[in-house]
């Protein structure tokens, strides 16, 4: 078929056309949906070294709020209200909280709202680097201490009772705090389940090498933007080794990435889902 001039430019306006409206979609999903469709990523741990007692026991893990980064109160109250719904047993939040703490006002309210979140065996978080930069250290932990959770800075402790217990530990931030593995994990029972929290899920390379089974950890934000068949557009540091999921690393460490669920630098998310992650423990005792 001969193609003329001007059937050639009526194609070419179309496919211009065609091609800045599909952009234009694309923005707006990236811009003003996907970063609202929030995930449930559901795992199943199964080990020998959980106590029966904890079998079926419902650990939630949600990370990287970024409040006030394009994430307001009223995203986070409905947050609040979708992980309430899954009657978890332990509730961690793997860090940052609010985006730029020195610019934050932090009204009442935030406290009020992660005041709601509600788990048995109690909410436990991790400095994550937005929390530790400008200047937020003290102001956030004041925040989370009034809101009912306990922070665990390179420590750990003990979830149950004498007779049937596993450790929850926590490192401070890899980045900028002071984190200190071996401090953390100072007289956890031999023998005993340990979970760890850490903010940047790299340091998993060298933390597969200490008696730890699971690792928690946020910050990659999942890279954001996924472009197909390129792959992750932005990884920050710390999380370019792995970005999202779960990872079995050597001697039955398991490393698990959460995407989380705000943004930060750039308001979008593309292939890459806010989340939130609840962890059923099996006990194959
Ligand atoms: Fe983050």
């Amino acid at each position: 078929m001969k193609i003329t001039r001007r059937t050639f430019i009526k194609r070419t306006l179309a496919g211009a056309a065609a091609l800045i409206g599909l952009n234009a979609f694309g923005y707006t999903y990236a811009r003003y949906m996907e970063p609202n469709m929030l995930a449930i990523r559901r795992h199943e741990i199964e080990h020998g070294k959980i106590p029966r007692h904890f079998h079926n026991f419902k650990v939630l893990q949600f990370s990287d709020t970024h409040v006030g980064f394009h994430y307001e109160l009223d995203d986070l109250e409905r947050l609040v209200e979708k992980i309430n719904k899954e009657q978890a047993d332990l509730i961690l939040f793997t860090g940052d909280l609010v985006d730029e703490p020195h610019t934050y006002s932090f009204p009442p309210r935030l406290i009020q709202i992660l005041k709601k979140l509600e788990a048995k065996h109690g909410k436990y978080w991790i400095y994550g680097n937005h929390d530790h930069g400008g200047y937020g250290t003290e102001k956030i932990r004041e925040v989370m201490d009034q809101s009912g959770f306990q922070l665990l800075q390179n420590e750990h402790t003990l979830i149950g009772n004498g007779s049937a217990s596993f450790a929850l530990a926590g490192v401070d931030d890899i980045m900028l705090g002071q984190p200190d593995l071996e401090r953390t994990l100072e007289n956890v029972p031999v023998d005993s389940f340990t979970l760890l929290m850490v903010h940047e899920p790299d340091v998993a390379l060298e933390y597969q090498h200490y008696p730890v089974d699971v690792q928690l950890s946020g910050h990659s934000h999942g890279g954001q933007v996924q472009v197909p068949f390129l792959g992750y557009l932005v990884t920050p540091p710390f999380a370019e080794h792995f970005v999202e999921g779960h990872y079995p690393l050597v001697n039955g460490f398991n490393l698990y990435v959460s995407r989380g669920i705000g943004t930060t630098r750039l308001p979008y998310r593309f292939m890459c889902r806010p989340e939130f992650s609840v962890f059923r423990l099996i006990s194959t005792q």
